[in-house]
C-alpha cells in the first residue's frame, strides 16, 4: 500500500515537470524580447501623434479598462527607450522586438501628412539599438489603427484599407529601410478582428460576432499579402529581410482519447490558427471553417456564408506571402466535444463549437485561460510543422502573467525555463525549424483592457511614480544567466 503510493507521487511529479534539455542553444536561434508601442511609448499627443483606436477606446469608454487606466504615459518609453535598450543590453540578448505606432509618424494614417518628430524618434531608437549591436525586430501594426480611419472608413471593414495599409508600410521600409530588415506586417489578427470588430472586447469595440469579424480577417490578410508584396518587388533586393505576419493561440490538446475530442481540438485549431495560417502557408480558408460556417450561415437564413469567399485571384495573392510564421504563444487548454449551439445569433464560436477546460493541477497565470504548460508548446510547434509544410518559425512571444507583481517570480522563471526547455526539445527532438524565441516581456506595460493589473516583465515598472522607475525581478537575473550560458543548466552539465 504504502510502495503504490510512493509511486504513484514520482508518477505524478514526473508529469507535472518535464525535464530541461541541456543542450546548448543552436547559433541559429535568436533570443530576444518583444514589446509593443501603445503598451509601453506613452506620448499619446506628443510632438504631433495622432489619436489611435486604443486611446480614444480607453478615453471614451473607462469602464472597459479594468482599472479604467489609460495608455497616455505607460511606461514613457517615448521619453526613456535608452533605458529600454539598456536592460536588453545587460540581459545579453540578441534582439528586441519593438512596434511602429502609425499615427506617430502618420498622424491621420495618410502618407501625405508625415509626422518629422515621430520619424526622428524611431530613428533615434534604431540608433540606439545598432549602437548596442541589438537586432531589432519591427512590427508595423500592433493594434493601433489612426482613429480616423476607424471614424472616416471603418477601419479594417472597409476593402480601402488594404491600399492604405500597403502605402503606410511602403513608407515605412522607405523611411527605415536601413535601420531593420526583420519586418512584422500585423501582430495577432485575431485580435484585431474577433476582438475589435466580433465580441468587441478590444477596440474600436465593435459588436458584430461571426459576421463583420470575419469581412476584417480577409481584409487583413489581403492587407498583409499586399504589403508582402510590395516588399518582394521594391525592398527585399536592397533589404535583404524578412516579412511575416505574427498568428497567436494557445495549444488546444483533446480532452480525450476519442475521435470526437480529437475532432474538435483540431477545429479549435483550425478557427484560431487556421484561418489566418492557412491562407497564408496552404492558399484559402480550412476546409472546416469554410465548411461550418457555410452550413450554419444558411440554416441562420443567410443567402451566402457570413465567411466572405476568397477568390482564386485572392488565394494565389495570399499563398506564399509570410516568409516565416510568427507565433505568440501563452497556454494550453483541453479540448472537448460539446453539443452543436442553437441555431440563433451567429457567433465565431458557435461556429467553432468546442469545451475549454484545464487540469487543476496547471499553474495559473492572471487570466481564466493562463496556464503555464511547457508541452502545450512543443506540441504546437510540431502540428504547424506539419500543418504549414515546414515553415521557418519565430516565437514572436510567450512569457508569464501574474496579478501580484512580485519581485521574487518564481512562477515566471519556472514557465520560462520550461518553454525554452520546449524549444530546444522541437529544434533537437521534433526537428522544428525554429529561429527566434522572444519572451513578453522586459517590463510591466499597460495591458490592454487589463490596465496596469497584470504583470508580465522581467523588470516591474513602477507606475505610481512619475519617472515610471525599471525595478530588477528575479526572472531577469535568471534569464541574464540563461543568456550567458546559452544553456538552461549549469555550465559543466551543458551539452554542446
Ligand atoms: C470605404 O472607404 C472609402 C475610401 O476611403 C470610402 O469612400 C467609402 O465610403 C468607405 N465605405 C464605407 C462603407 O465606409
Ligand atoms: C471532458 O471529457 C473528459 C473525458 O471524457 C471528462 O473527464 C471531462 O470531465 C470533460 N470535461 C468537461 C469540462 O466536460
Ligand atoms: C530554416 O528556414 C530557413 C528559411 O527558409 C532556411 O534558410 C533554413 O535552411 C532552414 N533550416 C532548417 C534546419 O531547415
Amino acid at each position: 500500500m504504502k510502495l503504490v503510493l510512493i509511486l504513484g507521487c514520482l508518477v505524478t511529479l514526473g508529469l507535472a515537470q518535464d525535464a530541461i534539455n541541456p543542450r546548448r542553444f543552436p547559433s541559429s536561434l535568436r533570443i530576444g524580447v518583444a514589446n509593443a508601442a501603445p503598451q509601453i511609448e506613452g506620448g499619446w499627443d506628443a510632438d504631433g501623434k495622432g489619436e489611435t483606436i486604443w486611446d480614444h477606446f480607453a478615453h471614451t469608454f473607462p469602464e472597459r479598462i479594468v482599472d479604467r487606466s489609460t495608455p497616455d504615459i505607460a511606461c514613457d518609453s517615448y521619453n526613456k527607450y535608452k533605458e529600454d535598450v539598456a536592460l536588453v543590453k545587460a540581459m545579453g540578448l540578441d534582439h528586441y522586438r519593438l512596434s511602429i505606432a502609425w499615427s506617430r509618424v502618420l498622424p491621420t494614417g495618410y502618407t501625405d501628412n508625415v509626422n518629422q518628430a515621430g520619424v526622428q524618434y524611431y530613428k533615434n531608437l534604431f540608433k540606439e539599438l545598432k549602437d548596442n549591436n541589438i537586432i531589432p525586430m519591427v512590427t508595423l501594426y500592433h493594434w493601433d489603427l489612426p482613429q480616423p480611419l476607424q471614424d472616416q472608413m471603418g477601419g479594417w471593414l472597409n476593402e480601402s484599407i488594404v491600399n492604405i495599409f500597403a502605402d503606410y508600410t511602403k513608407f515605412c521600409w522607405e523611411t527605415f529601410g536601413d535601420d531593420a530588415n526583420w519586418w512584422i506586417t500585423i501582430n495577432e489578427p485575431k485580435q484585431v478582428c474577433q476582438a475589435g470588430y466580433g465580441s468587441g472586447v478590444f477596440a474600436p469595440g465593435i459588436v458584430s460576432d461571426g459576421i463583420l469579424d470575419y469581412v476584417c480577417t480577409k481584409n487583413v490578410l489581403l492587407a498583409h499579402a499586399k504589403a508582402w508584396h510590395i516588399y518582394n518587388d521594391l525592398f527585399r533586393k536592397t533589404n535583404k529581410g524578412q516579412v511575416g505576419m505574427v498568428i497567436d493561440s494557445s495549444w488546444y490538446e483533446p480532452g480525450s482519447e476519442s475521435d470526437e475530442d480529437k475532432e474538435s481540438a483540431e477545429r479549435a485549431m483550425q478557427f484560431d490558427i487556421g484561418i489566418y495560417g492557412n491562407p497564408l502557408f496552404n492558399g484559402d480558408w480550412p476546409a472546416v471553417v469554410k465548411e461550418r460556417v457555410a452550413a450554419r450561415s444558411k440554416l441562420e437564413g443567410f443567402s451566402e456564408s457570413r465567411l466572405p469567399i476568397l477568390t482564386d485571384f485572392e488565394i494565389d495573392y495570399i499563398k506564399g506571402t509570410s516568409d516565416f510564421l510568427g507565433l505568440n504563444h501563452y497556454s494550453t487548454l483541453l479540448i472537448n466535444h460539446t453539443a452543436e449551439a442553437p441555431i440563433g445569433r451567429p457567433s465565431f464560436e458557435s461556429d467553432k463549437s468546442v469545451q475549454y477546460w484545464h487540469r487543476p493541477e496547471w499553474t495559473q497565470g492572471s487570466a481564466d485561460w493562463f496556464f503555464d504548460v511547457p508541452w502545450g508548446l512543443r506540441k504546437f510547434l510540431s502540428w504547424l510543422k506539419k500543418t504549414f509544410n515546414n515553415p521557418e518559425i519565430v516565437i514572436t512571444e510567450n512569457g508569464f502573467s501574474d496579478t501580484s507583481g512580485t519581485l521574487e517570480d518564481d512562477k515566471r522563471i519556472t514557465y520560462l525555463e520550461g518553454h525554452v526547455s520546449a524549444c530546444l526539445d522541437a529544434i533537437y527532438e521534433d526537428n522544428v525549424n525554429l529561429t527566434g524565441y522572444t519572451v513578453w516581456s522586459i517590463m510591466d506595460d499597460w495591458e490592454w483592457t487589463g490596465g496596469y493589473t497584470s504583470f508580465l516583465g522581467m523588470y516591474k515598472v513602477d507606475f505610481n511614480d512619475p519617472d515610471r522607475p525599471r525595478i530588477k525581478r528575479k526572472s531577469a537575473d535568471y534569464f541574464t544567466g540563461v543568456m550567458k550560458k546559452r544553456c538552461l543548466v549549469d555550465e559543466d552539465k551543458c551539452v554542446d
